[in-house]
């Protein structure tokens, strides 16, 4: 007897670790519902990817999720949001709703701001995208958008989860701009950024709100579960998780347990094709 769409779980991707930032707050906020999470640590990261490359990569995943056997597709990296979400809503139009990360906190930027100076930190394919500078135009045309793009910032996170001197360094230079623009709100455009936040936070100043992916997507979740009528019936349970990757499971699963303070389980690798695929003792 097929399992009915309700009771199947959300599927949720990555390009490594940084999406269970999105993953934490969905736990938070809908405790009952089942996750399935997917990072491709194969091909992490994706920040230096074309455009084409990230399409390709983001089909090639939600097909792999879909076969799963999901009720939603929560694109958590925001380089794919950037680069794939129209081709992905186009693939999946009759099958799967699918979320992204940019318009949630674009939204909630526009709400946070006093001054109407907004910074972004992202990868460099997110910022060339130029999709934050078009949500935050359409949701609030009077704020001005300072966009820094970070090479080497998720890289320095995802590398050992330990904070060194290179880190620090690389978080002072890319604050730097924004501060100089006069931001009071930074939208943390990629989701590796949500796990160090304590250290953006100190290097920002106290009066800088932070907006994280993780926080604008638990709502959005949510709304659009509610929407299609597809909240797990409950019963006050705690849902289950399952955890799959493209490159080495043991290294996704201390990295991850670390960063989710959850312990993981096994991790499961599920094989993506050659295509992209970074040498093997390469970061993730
Ligand atoms: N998930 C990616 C993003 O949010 C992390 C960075 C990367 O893979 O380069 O853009």
């Amino acid at each position: 007897m097929p399992v009915p769409d309700r009771l199947l779980p959300v599927a949720m991707f990555d390009s490594g670790v940084g999406g269970l930032t999105v993953l934490h707050e969905c736990l938070v906020s809908l405790p009952e519902e089942d996750f399935v999470y997917f990072g491709d640590t194969a091909r992490f990261p994706y920040g230096d990817r074309t455009p084409e490359e990230l399409r390709s990569f983001a089909l090639e995943v939600s097909d792999l999720l879909l076969a799963e056997g999901v009720k939603l597709l929560v694109v958590a990296c925001n380089s794919a949001t950037a680069a794939a979400l129209p081709a992905l809503r186009e693939r999946l139009a009759d099958r799967l709703g699918v979320v992204g990360v940019v318009r949630p906190e674009s939204r909630l930027a526009a709400r946070a701001t006093a001054n109407g100076q907004v910074g972004l930190l992202a990868t460099p394919a997110t910022v060339a995208s130029g999709a934050y500078a078009r949500e935050v135009a359409a949701v609030a045309p009077e704020v001005s958008l300072t966009q820094v793009p970070c090479p080497d910032l998720a890289t320095l996170i995802q590398r050992d989860g330990e904070i060194d001197q290179e880190l620090v360094d690389d978080v002072e230079l890319s604050c730097r701009p924004l501060t100089d623009a006069g931001v009071d709100t930074v939208i943390l455009g990629c989701t590796h950024y949500g796990l160090i936040r304590p250290l953006l936070q100190r290097t920002l100043g106290r009066g800088v709100a932070i907006v994280s992916s993780g926080q604008a997507m638990a709502g959005e979740v949510e709304g659009e579960l509610a929407a299609r009528g597809l909240e797990t019936a409950g019963g006050g349970g705690r849902g289950a998780y399952r955890f799959l990757c493209s490159g080495d499971p043991e290294r996704f699963r201390v990295l991850g347990t670390r960063f989710l303070q959850l312990p993981l389980g096994s991790v499961e690798r599920v094989a993506v094709s050659e295509a992209g695929r970074r040498p093997a003792g390469a970061v993730a």
